[in-house]
């Protein structure tokens, strides 16, 4: 039986927050679009954060009023209390909140320790619980932090399992910096998957290194089976020094189904929605394995 893994795109998000171009709530809907047209089931639409922070992200609730129907799970993320408030008052059901494993990616990304964002963790997930929506977390810096370096596992674990507690939907292992090598990928997450289970958990992998595939290939040994990825490899954190873009999509994709794995997604309308990206910010590569993928598609589409 064909096994599938669930790729959520977040180029919409995590791929856009950061690039030089701002593209327009318009242009970010038409690149959602064509997500959706090549069968992507999981998209990250946008960030209720403060468009002073992030102006490349203003405009999430008129996006969320405009999103293309169909059967695609959006979410979007959010920094705090208000950023959840935000979303669900502009009708979003599933949003990803962001706690970072060290304390000083916290106070630089959104300004409060571990233990006080995990204070609003709880707070949110209790309001979310209450309005019938889902929260997802995203575990940030799980391997190193640009400012501490090395974060200890036995951190990521512990916070992982409360967050599990507070009621999270999901934690997103996530190496925000694309820091992390594939021994240690593996060894944490396969401790995670034995402690909280494969179904709770998600990898978030950055690029920086070139060892994003095999940091996903490494998680996907581990038992894990949702990814994030952005289209086009577009990507980096505006707070987190030295972030570059996600792994692609189109890379992930296609290693996924070289491997067997069914993901719902239609290579050749997955790279045409890679040049979208790249027609819209000037700036995407369409992914390491672009050039070869662009001749080869029929023997990645499913059997
Ligand atoms: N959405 C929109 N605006 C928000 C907001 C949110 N989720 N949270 C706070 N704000 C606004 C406040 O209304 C206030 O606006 P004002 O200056 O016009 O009065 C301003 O932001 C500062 O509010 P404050 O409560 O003091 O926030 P802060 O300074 O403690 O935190 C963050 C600011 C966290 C909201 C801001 O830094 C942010 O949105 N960061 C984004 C983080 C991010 O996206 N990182 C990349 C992805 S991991
Ligand atoms: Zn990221």
């Amino acid at each position: 039986m064909t096994e599938t893994v669930i790729v959520n795109d977040v180029g919409p998000r995590d791929g856009l927050q950061n690039q030089a171009t701002i593209l327009t709530p318009a242009q970010r809907l038409q690149l959602i679009q064509a997500l959706v047209d090549a069968g992507v089931s999981h998209i990250e639409f946008g960030a209720f954060v403060s468009p002073k922070a992030v102006p490349a992200m203003a405009g999430a609730a008129e996006m969320a009023a405009a999103l293309p129907p169909g059967k695609v799970h959006y979410t979007a993320l959010i920094p705090n209390r208000r950023g959840y408030e935000l979303a669900r008052d502009a009708g979003v059901r599933s949003m990803g909140l962001v706690v970072c494993a060290s304390n000083t990616m916290n106070e630089k990304n959104i300004r409060m320790g571990t233990e006080q964002a995990m204070t609003v963790c709880a707070n949110v997930m209790q309001e979310a619980k209450a309005d019938g929506c889902d929260l997802q977390v995203y575990l940030s810096t799980a391997w190193e932090c640009p400012f501490e370096g090395a974060v200890d596992p036995d951190v990521v674990v512990e916070l992982s399992a409360r967050l599990l507690e507070l009621g999270a939907s999901q934690v997103v292992i996530s190496d925000t910096i694309g820091a992390a090598h594939p021994g240690e990928v593996r060894s944490l997450l396969s401790r995670l998957v034995d402690t909280v289970g494969a179904s709770v958990l998600a990898a978030h992998f950055h690029d920086t290194r070139a060892l994003g595939m095999a940091n996903a290939y490494a998680a996907l040994e581990a038992g894990i089976r949702r990814f994030d990825a952005s289209v086009g490899g577009l990507g980096g954190c505006p707070f987190a020094p030295g972030a570059t873009g996600n792994i692609a999509t189109e890379d992930l994709v296609m290693m996924l189904h070289l491997m067997g794995f069914e993901t719902g997604i239609d290579i050749d309308k997955l790279l045409a929605a890679g040049q979208l990206a790249g027609e819209l910010t000037g700036q995407c590569t369409g992914g390491r394995a672009y050039p070869w993928l662009s001749r080869n598609t029929a023997r990645l589409q499913p059997h």
